[in-house]
């Protein structure tokens, strides 16, 4: 199985929203990377529209010919933005409004009864569910009885350790693909992957696709985008052998 790379634009959008302009555009970054060898585009349409705002996502869905992912909020505001623009994924993270990136997983299992009638509503427009969670057992069991085909590994905490604690979050994440893997859910991994910490994430066979942001576009400046995706996607390549 091929590993597909999602490119999250977000901060091509941060750096326009700096300015209050329309440069850089984030429509174009998503173009560019999806020449570049991206999967899909990944974008996070946040409650307070820091990055990406709602005519970035029209635009988006219009203009791309690769899958768009949307990150959403479990809120009946962002349902009816992915009702209306109907992207190919939409994929659910905890979001609160201090906070300077996703911090840590969905709480399925806690959230379940809100969550059930979304990923229902979700489904049944024929958009593919999502739930953004840490590598736990809990959490999985939650998912599968939600009925989301996917779930995405939080690998934040994998990235921001080193060391012995850094191996046991990549076995945590390692156990958590296989048992989704073994009950029927496509799992996905993202969040603080760069160049230095992809192989073993992009290693782990059961994984699909692994969304990365804020580490292209930041490499993007030095490189630029086409080479940042191209290395990107050479060094998952090669994690799969
Ligand atoms: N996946 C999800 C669900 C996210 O919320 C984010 C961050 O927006 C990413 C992947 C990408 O993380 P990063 O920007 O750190 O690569």
């Amino acid at each position: 199985m091929t590993l597909r790379l999602g490119v999250n634009i977000d901060h091509v959008a941060t750096i326009r929203n700096a300015r209050g302009g329309e440069h850089p555009e984030p429509v174009r970054a998503a173009v560019a990377a999806a020449e570049a060898g991206a999967d899909g585009i990944t974008a996070h349409l946040r409650e307070d529209r820091r990055h990406i705002r709602d005519d970035d996502i029209a635009r988006l869905k219009a203009e791309l010919a690769i899958p768009l992912n949307l990150e959403m909020a479990a809120t009946e505001e962002m349902l009816a933005v992915a009702l209306k623009h109907r992207p190919h994924a939409a994929c659910i993270v905890p979001e609160k409004r201090e906070e300077r990136t996703t911090e840590g997983g969905l709480d399925a299992h806690g959230h379940f009864d809100m969550l059930a009638p979304m990923v229902a509503r979700l489904t049944d427009a024929g958009i593919r569910v999502s739930l953004f969670i840490e590598p736990a057992a809990q959490q999985l069991e939650a998912a599968m009885r939600l009925k989301a085909p996917v779930v995405e590994f939080h690998t934040g905490r994998y990235a921001h350790r080193s060391g012995a604690p850094q191996t046991e979050e990549l076995s945590r994440i390692a156990d958590a693909a296989a048992l989704a893997a073994k009950n029927g859910i496509e799992p996905h991994a993202g969040h603080g992957l760069t160049y230095d910490n992809v192989v073993p994430i992009a290693a782990i066979p059961q994984i699909a696709e692994l969304n990365i942001g804020h580490f292209l576009v930041g490499e993007a400046i030095f490189t630029g985008l086409a080479d940042s995706i191209a290395r990107m996607r050479a060094l998952m390549d090669e994690a799969r052998g």
